[in-house]
């Protein structure tokens, strides 16, 4: 498969009325049917990138293997390190100052602006759009409808089990329940017997299946009565007459797991892949002396459940004791791992479905997650732990690696024995020569990992910055240092450059042929087409597009000339309701919002600005400032020096301080301009 421009396939003919917009790029045909690839968009909650690919101790090998086969960001930023805002954020391509969301009180609809959302803009140009589990964050945030009938073809799919959330299913040592934090447990023993991602992943299986072009579908001509099939998949209806006939259009499924978000609940068995004497701790464990007061969470959700609740910790200063955080990191460990394998299991119906040599899948967290990092737990923080999320583009025929006699996803289970004998690494039986292939792919990185030692610092350091001399060389060039596919050992295609999740809209309307949402005006309220992220198409479709004389033409019409640079800054905000910790500090609701802290990630530094900040206007007040925070990079990787407030840093906060409140548009990329 390759890349063609446009007109040449004018074999869109039958469905030509479904994409009229024929703008820069789109697939050839695939198969019998000429049409637009197809978009797997999944997003995983709470994720922080400790996977394997990303160099960390979490057992993912079939994120790995998506991985392997996909372009992988290892600077991705999200605007809001809490669900709803990024995920707002994120979903209509626009930052919470122009969504308004901080909490998780409004929908943008009502309350900011009537934008188009990415599903929304897939719909609008002939795509099915489908919503299975959490995708926009239930409730308010998204009209109680996750933003149906805008967004979506048909109303959204949320888990019937998720109602029992904060039920207590967790079985103590004494032999009574409890709603705790660390929930091993045996899925028979759960209400209706399943788990809410496992009824995700079984709609999503499902709706693959009748989306198939294995079926046979008369796809001639769109019947209108093309739902009957998907909503019964979706929504379980009964009797809704004879079934109609799916038309294949193409299909934009989203799908969003829960784990690891907490409680941990998860099949019991995936704890034994992490003994608790191999599990690391944070290096740093410790609030650090000059962290200021408004920086620090109180994590409250996670002292609301009864294991937590039994530490007696002290509140709102006070963090969890060591003796802990192993038991705590082992389950988000285990969730996380249980979570791999839904995603597999995922990719798996995909493949067998057809599908997945036209499917651009992106995976994707929706922020980070400090377990014990600084002495802090869970989201709600600038620190980059929460702000740096996974972030995965798998685009056929560009960053996959070529194989048509074998499958690109196989499914690893990673309970099976087969896959423990290579955990243990000591001789395989009956194991698929295919999965072994793969795993010894993968392997390198978990056993350099394992080797290196269990800690989790995988926001330092990167499977591939010490073999690929490629990488090493470019990050002297003030240039790029974007690489290209193919780095050397694992062929992972690993992209350093910043990119935010702001940026997904316009990125997936560029590799899909749509056209792309332009940079939003300064006052973006009434434009409801507009983007403030940037597509970052251009990276993933490697270096000949960045180089204007050898540019394909077709990879950015809007970019005149070759790139000077691509992003320099990253931005990320959070609120809060006052200096000192309360019990509001980690979701304060907007009405008792009076403090933003504006943080911007440079190459260099970390900077953060804590200011005052009127929930009424919207508006931050530069002239107040409440705290300001610094980190080196260079010297202090993990954030744990806080050096605004010394002396001799006083220019460089000064510069960096005009830079942040010059904002994100000063950080786009930058085009030589045509002479
Ligand atoms: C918002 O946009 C949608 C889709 O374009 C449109 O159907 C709807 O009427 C708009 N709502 C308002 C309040 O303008
Ligand atoms: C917490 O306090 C309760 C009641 O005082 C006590 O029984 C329990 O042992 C304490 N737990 C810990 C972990 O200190
Ligand atoms: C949006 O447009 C309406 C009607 O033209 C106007 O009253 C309103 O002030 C505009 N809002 C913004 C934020 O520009
Ligand atoms: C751009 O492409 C031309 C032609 O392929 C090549 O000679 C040149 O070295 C490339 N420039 C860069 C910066 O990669
Ligand atoms: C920050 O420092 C770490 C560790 O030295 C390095 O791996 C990483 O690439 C640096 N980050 C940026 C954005 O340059
Ligand atoms: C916020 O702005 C509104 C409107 O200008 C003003 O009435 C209010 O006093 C301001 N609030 C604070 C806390 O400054
Ligand atoms: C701050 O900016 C000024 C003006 O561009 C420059 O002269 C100075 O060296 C900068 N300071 C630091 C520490 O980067
Ligand atoms: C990014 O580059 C622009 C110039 O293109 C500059 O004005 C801005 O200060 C730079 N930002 C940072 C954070 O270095």
């Amino acid at each position: 498969m390759a890349w063609t421009c446009c007109r040449n396939i004018l074999i869109a003919v039958a469905w030509s009325i479904f994409t009229p917009l024929c703008i820069q790029t789109t697939f050839e045909l695939v198969g019998a049917t000429a049409t637009r690839p197809n978009v797997l968009f999944i997003v995983i909650d709470d994720l922080r990138p400790s996977l394997g690919c990303y160099g960390g101790p979490i057992i993912s090998p079939n994120i790995d293997q998506l991985a392997a086969q996909s372009a992988v960001f290892t600077n991705a930023m999200v605007q809001q390190s809490v669900c709803a805002p990024s995920r707002t954020s994120f979903l209509t391509g626009r930052r919470p100052d122009t969504t308004r969301l901080y909490d998780f009180g409004s929908y943008w609809r009502e309350h900011a602006g009537n934008y188009t959302t990415i599903p929304q803009h897939f719909k609008e140009n002939g795509y099915i759009t489908l919503s299975v589990g959490k995708v926009f964050h239930p409730g308010k945030p998204s009209g109680s409808t996750d933003d149906f009938p805008y967004s979506w073809t048909l109303p959204a799919y949320q888990q019937s089990t998720q109602s029992y959330s904060d039920s207590k299913v967790c079985p103590g040592n004494d032999g009574n329940l409890y709603n705790n934090v660390m929930c091993p447990i045996d899925v028979d023993k759960m209400p209706d017997k399943t788990l809410p991602d496992l009824q995700t992943l079984e709609t999503a299986e499902n709706l693959i299946k009748i989306l198939s072009p294995k079926q046979k579908h008369d796809v001639t001509k769109r019947d209108d009565a093309f739902h009957p099939e998907l909503e019964d998949a979706l929504h379980g209806g009964e009797g809704r007459g004879k079934r109609a006939p799916v038309v294949r259009l193409p299909f934009f499924l989203a799908v969003g797991f829960r784990k690891p978000h907490i409680p941990w609940k998860y099949p019991k068995e995936y704890k034994g892949l992490y003994p608790l004497d191999s599990v690391e701790i944070a290096p740093d464990p410790n609030i650090p002396d000059e962290l200021p007061n408004v920086a620090q969470v109180v994590f409250r959700q996670l002292r609301l459940r009864d294991d937590i609740k039994a530490m007696n910790l002290s509140f709102p200063i006070g963090t969890i004791p060591l003796k802990y955080h192993a038991s705590l990191r082992q389950s988000y460990y285990a969730a996380t791992t249980y979570t791999d394998y839904l995603v597999g299991r995922l990719l798996q119906a995909l493949e067998d479905g057809g599908y997945s040599d036209n499917t651009i899948i992106s995976l994707v967290g929706d922020h980070g997650w400090q377990l014990g990092d600084h002495g802090e737990w869970c989201k709600y923080s600038n620190y980059q732990l929460a702000t740096r999320a996974p972030l995965m583009v798998h685009v056929p025929g560009v960053t996959d690696q070529k194989s048509s006699t074998t499958r690109k996803f196989p499914l690893i289970d990673p309970l099976s024995p087969s896959f423990q004998g290579h955990l243990k690494e000591d001789g395989i039986n009956e194991v698929d020569s295919r999965v072994d292939e793969i795993f010894s792919t993968l392997q390198s990185h978990q056993s350099k990992n394992q080797i290196d030692s269990r800690v989790d610092d995988s926001y330092l350091r990167f499977p591939h910055d010490q073999t690929d001399n490629e990488v090493v060389e470019s990050r002297k060039s003030p240039g790029l240092k974007t690489k290209g596919r193919k780095a050397q050992s694992e062929n992972v295609y690993q992209i350093n450059e910043f990119v935010e999740l702001v940026d997904l809209f316009p990125t997936l309307a560029e590799l899909t042929g749509l056209p792309v949402p332009p940079v939003c005006p300064p006052n973006p309220f009434n434009v409801t087409f507009c983007s403030e992220g940037y597509s970052f198409a251009p990276l993933i479709q490697g270096e000949e597009c960045l180089n204007s004389s050898a540019r394909r033409g077709d990879c950015r019409g809007a970019a005149p000339g070759a790139i000077v640079r691509w992003k320099n800054a990253t931005f990320s905000q959070y609120p809060r309701p006052s200096v000192t910790p309360d019990k509001n500090t980690d979701l304060p609701s907007l009405d008792l919002i009076t403090i933003m802290g504006y943080s911007m990630r440079t190459d260099r530094y970390h900077y953060t600005e804590w200011i005052g900040f009127n929930h009424t206007t919207f508006q931050g007040d530069w002239s107040d400032v409440k705290a300001r925070e610094l980190y080196l990079n260079d010297s202090d990787p993990r954030q744990d020096n806080n050096v605004a407030n010394e002396e001799c840093y006083r220019s460089l906060v000064g510069n960096l301080s005009h830079q942040l409140q010059r904002g994100w548009r000063d950080s786009l990329p930058v085009f030589k301009t045509r002479t």
